[in-house]
């Protein structure tokens, strides 16, 4: 995905072991659509070889600032008024404290000095031994780093160079991306607490079988991520599925309808806006075998009751109604025929503002898909585009709803 078209980066690389990571990094973010220029410190060429991030940026790596290549001989100037957002990463502690105290003695802090605040967000990945990390310096060093506007993106936990284990660690090129594709979002959802559910829900038969649907979870992960890159405050209560759990979203697993229904109802209360993509099991077995059913030789087969979950959706808006809780609940349907109608009419039976329609078959399993938006008085086609791209523009779209004071009922 194209995520950072269009945006140019100062890739930053200071002393640190994690330098390894920044030539991934730094591949990532041409992926994904950026231009990357970096700047390394003298200490960051202990670890890295400016060649290896010249091949990966397919630019020359800039290291000091007497370097005669710049004809103005501004470097700091020249390389910081063309960035869109500088990205330290690894930024050591030694760097930080640099940074906290405005000092500008190599080229990397003096562009982070000289950059326009207002335009070049600094972007700030610490890398360093759990001890370093958690000395009082370098935490008052990350206060002074975010009371200056800096964004500090945190730490990884686990086992480090040196042999000890702890927080300190580099976050992942693949969070760091994700970080940055966020910090670029517009957020139009801050201070909204956004409840989400995804996936299937699996009904046990017996032990060891049980019955269950074809979503995959990846449209709600991707509302999930969407919403969290918009500034909410995101809970998902996810089935059973093996996705990664978006950068800063709060994640329940559940297996059933009823544990699906259990966790809702835990963290529905502080939720204003409730999301509701999982594909529910309708049925359930009406009793589910305490040991694995065996066949007995016979040829007959089990006989298997079904009885009904219980409809978290139309549940909490009906609730929420009730108590005249202003929590904005969407609904989905996956429909295999009639998609506008069927919608329309789940939107009323639920009792919810607005409907999301899919095609099931056509988007289980699959990266992309196509959404209806079925409200009171009209239905809009969010046409065919990648999950991620469409729970984006959902997201914008309850953004602006909620904002235009939208009523949490089926009108
Ligand atoms: N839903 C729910 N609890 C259920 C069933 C569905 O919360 N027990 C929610 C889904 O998360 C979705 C919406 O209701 O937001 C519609 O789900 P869908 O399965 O399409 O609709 P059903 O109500 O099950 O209707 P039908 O199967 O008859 O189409």
């Amino acid at each position: 995905m194209n995520d950072l078209a269009g945006k140019h980066i100062v890739l930053g690389l200071t002393g640190g072991i994690a330098c390894y990571k920044s030539a991934e990094l730094c591949r990532a973010l041409i992926k994904a659509g950026a231009t990357v220029q970096v700047v390394m410190t003298e200490a960051a060429g202990q670890f890295i070889t400016p060649v290896t991030m010249q091949a990966l940026s397919q630019r020359p790596v800039y290291g000091s600032q007497w370097d005669v290549r710049a004809d103005n001989n501004m470097l700091h100037i020249n390389l910081s008024r063309e960035a869109d957002a500088c990205l330290i990463a690894p930024a050591s502690a030694d760097f930080m404290a640099k940074l906290a105290q405005g000092r500008a003695d190599d080229l990397l802090s003096l562009l982070c000095l000289a950059r326009p605040r207002q335009t070049v967000p600094l972007l700030i990945a610490p890398a360093m031994n759990r001890e370093m990390w958690s000395h009082p310096a370098t935490q008052r060093n990350v206060a002074q780093l975010c009371a200056d506007g800096a964004t500090v993106l945190g730490v990884g936990q686990g086992d480090q160079a040196c042999g000890e284990t702890g927080d300190g660690r580099m976050l992942e090129p693949q969070e760091l991306l994700d970080d940055l594709v966020a910090f670029f979002q517009a957020k139009p959802m801050l201070g909204q607490q956004v409840l989400v559910t995804a996936g299937p829900t699996y009904e046990a038969i017996d032990p060891v079988r049980g019955i269950t649907n074809l979503s995959s979870g990846k449209m709600g992960f991707a509302i999930a991520r969407a919403a969290r890159e918009a500034g909410a405050d995101v809970t998902l209560v996810a089935g059973p599925v093996s996705l990664a759990t978006p950068r800063g979203v709060r994640r329940v697993d559940v297996l059933s309808a009823r544990d699906m229904q259990a966790a809702v109802a835990q963290h529905v209360g502080a939720a204003t806006v409730f999301i509701a993509c999982a594909a529910v099991a309708d049925w359930r077995p009406a009793v589910a075998a305490d040991q694995k059913i065996k066949k007995d030789g016979s040829g007959l087969v089990p006989e298997l009751g079904f009885v009904e979950n219980p409809d978290i959706l139309a549940a909490v808006a009906q609730s929420a109604r009730a108590q005249c809780r202003a929590l904005y609940c969407v609904g989905f349907a996956a429909e295999s025929q009639d998609l506008l109608a069927n919608a329309q009419a789940k939107r009323a039976r639920k009792g919810v503002p607005l409907l999301v329609g899919n095609i099931g078959p056509a988007t289980f399993g699959q990266d992309d898909n196509a959404l209806l938006l079925v409200d009171e008085a009209r239905a809009q086609e969010l046409p065919r585009n990648s999950k991620l791209v469409l729970a984006r523009q959902l997201i914008a779209n309850i953004a602006s709803r909620i904002r235009a004071g939208g009523r949490n009922d089926a009108g």
